[in-house]
């Protein structure tokens, strides 16, 4: 056997074929085991797992006894194989072992307040808590790695079609998203205000103004909303603009993008992306982000209880809303109590109730049979393409809330029967959205993208007659019922984009001091433009088979807000804010 010497190597490295080789590994101890008088430690690293081996004739054999997980170790030894019937099929390494000539405790552990070396379920204030350890862990790396591929691909791509890449600043004025801002407060300019970057939007079209064509930027965004399972208050977006585009130029460019980076790092062909407008995406999944993994479309079965005695459904029907109706494959085997529980959850979202059909082999069952006609139980269930076997499941409301929860209790009977396959991509457009919504919080008219999106071609005129009617280039890009990016034609006109901004409810000195600038620059020379921006956290959420965006950033915030490691947000030191001109008024012991 001809001794080599291998030097440092990774712990993932080493194969049968380096068997002799003398070589050092660095890493964490996974685990010990003792066993017929050796001690055994799987060293992990980046890399991978190695076992290495402790003979009790060794003098470092005492201190081996000693070794506890996590403690942190440089050994150097000889590559051997297995002994025949022990090697491990499951690890890259498994066919051999390194019999340990030398070793040295780089550092010593604590013992972890949960195992490292398992994907066993974690509360997860523990592991955002511990998140140095929590990221060792092999589900972390595995993303965190994933997430650096996605980037690295986008950057890639991006190049590739000419997009150049521009750092925009994180202290600047405030960019409507529709989110509150975080402030940042001026020392040098006392009683002034930094607004954090709610998107790059208004400097990126200004680097279109700027002459540049084409602009990309892997871009932070902070945004002070409520958390939810796909939003965090720091996100990074592909940021995305070019000049003398069309809509579908831009549609093109993210397209083959997306394309792109799901055959770089997944390896997976996508076909072309369906295209939906609004109105059909309302129509056909009650959603405006559609998961198109599963068919069960939605249909309006009002026209079939015209003259109907069952007073829910005549009240709604008299004010001019909807009947919708959902299929459940093999819902007529629910039970009554079934039933019940999915109206509690109709309920959560926004339902005032909900109507059952059973079509069993043995009759038809309704939560409503009194009042419907075997006419319009056989209507429902084609309307609804349901066999026998299926229930069908009836949402009766004004026509955007009927939509609404269908939609949602779409998604919900999708998992129920297991039609949401989280290795099934379903990417898809929407186009065509109103260019006005009513906002949650003030139930004003505000855009439904941001005031920067050009109205449809030919939709001015509504602006003045109807503008809840105005349609805009704005379209979307959807997976799998998440809005992974958004993006639209912006307007390049000066006085169109004052038009829009009095349309807003602003006055011309709102607008001077929020957007002088912006619309000054409209004034000397903006090409027509457009652009885009993907949200890097959703995707490599979904590309990864997570369910929640804290499991692709390396330090998110909790579902409060709270960084739980680093415990931010905190009070500071009375003088900082004497120096920042600012004075709390919270009582000390933080009570509001
Ligand atoms: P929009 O606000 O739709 O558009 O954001 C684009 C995409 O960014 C992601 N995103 C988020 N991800 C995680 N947490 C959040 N809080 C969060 N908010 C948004 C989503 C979303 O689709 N300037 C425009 C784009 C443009 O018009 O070019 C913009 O920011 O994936």
């Amino acid at each position: 056997m001809n001794v080599m010497e291998k030097g440092r190597t990774g712990c993932g490295a080493l194969r049968a074929a380096d068997e002799g080789s003398v070589v050092e590994l660095c890493g964490w101890v996974n685990r010990r085991r003792d066993h017929g008088g050796l001690i055994f430690v799987d060293l992990r690293d980046n890399d991978g797992v190695t076992q290495v081996v402790f003979d009790p004739q060794h003098p470092s054999f005492q201190a081996a006894e000693h070794l506890r997980h996590e403690d942190v170790l440089r050994v150097r030894g000889t590559v051997r194989r297995r002994p025949a019937g022990t090697e491990n099929p499951k690890l890259a390494t498994g066919e051999i072992e390194v019999g340990v000539d030398e070793l040295e405790i780089l550092n010593r552990a604590q013992v972890p307040p949960f195992a490292v070396n398992s994907d066993d379920p974690v509360d997860e204030n523990l592991r955002l808590e511990y998140r140095y350890l929590d990221l060792r862990r092999s589900r972390m790396q595995r993303n965190l790695r994933l997430r650096h591929r996605i980037v690295k691909a986008m950057r890639d791509y991006f190049d590739s079609r000419d997009f150049v890449e521009i750092e925009t600043p994180m202290l600047m004025k405030s960019t409507p998203e529709g989110a509150r801002d975080y402030l940042v407060p001026s020392r040098l300019h006392p009683g002034s205000f930094y607004a954090l970057p709610q998107s790059p939007q208004m400097l990126k079209q200004i680097l279109m103004i700027a002459g540049f064509g084409r602009y990309m930027q892997i871009a932070r965004c902070m945004r002070d909303e409520d958390l939810r399972a796909d939003r965090q208050p720091e996100f990074t977006q592909v940021d995305v603009e070019m000049s003398f585009c069309t809509q579908d130029d831009v549609l093109e460019i993210m397209e083959s993008g997306m394309r792109y980076v799901w055959k770089a790092v997944l390896g997976v062909e996508l076909p072309p992306f369906a295209r939906l407008t609004y109105d059909e995406a309302i129509a056909r999944y009650g959603v405006d982000k559609p998961d198109l993994r599963f068919g069960l479309e939605l249909s309006d079965v009002g026209a079939h209880f015209a003259g109907t005695e069952f007073g829910v459904f005549a009240s709604v029907l008299g004010a001019g809303g909807s009947i919708v109706a959902l299929r459940y494959p093999g819902g007529a085997s629910l039970s009554r109590r079934d039933f019940d529980a999915l109206t509690e959850t109709a309920k959560q979202f926004g339902a005032k109730g909900m109507v059952w059909v059973a079509y069993a082999a043995d009759g038809v069952k309704s939560s409503a049979s009194k009042f419907l006609s075997e006419a319009q139980l056989a209507a429902v269930r084609a309307a609804a393409n349901a066999e026998e076997g299926d229930a069908v499941l009836l949402f009766a409301d004004a026509r955007e809330l009927a939509y609404g929860v269908a939609g949602k209790m779409r998604n919900e009977v999708g998992d129920r029967c297991s039609l949401r396959d989280p290795r099934a991509f379903a990417f898809c457009w929407v186009l065509g959205f109103p260019y006005l919504e009513l906002d949650e919080e003030t139930g004003k008219p505000a855009p439904a993208h941001h005031p920067f999106t050009a109205p449809a071609e030919g939709q001015w005129e509504l602006m003045e007659s109807d503008p809840m009617q105005m349609r805009a280039q704005h379209y979307d890009m959807v997976l799998n019922g998440y809005e992974l990016g958004s993006g639209s034609i912006r307007i390049h006109k000066p006085e169109q984009q004052r038009k829009i901004f009095e349309m807003l409810g602003l006055s011309p000195a709102d607008v001077e001091h929020r957007f002088g600038f912006f619309v000054r620059a409209l004034e000397y020379g903006a090409p027509p433009h457009g652009g885009m921006a993907l949200g890097i956290d959703r995707i490599a959420m979904l590309a990864c088979g997570e369910e929640n965006i804290r499991e692709v950033i390396a330090f998110p915030k909790n579902q409060v807000g709270r960084d739980l490691m680093m415990e931010a947000p905190s009070t500071v030191p009375e003088q900082l804010l004497r120096d920042l001109y600012l004075r709390s008024t919270v009582p000390a012991d933080g009570s509001r």
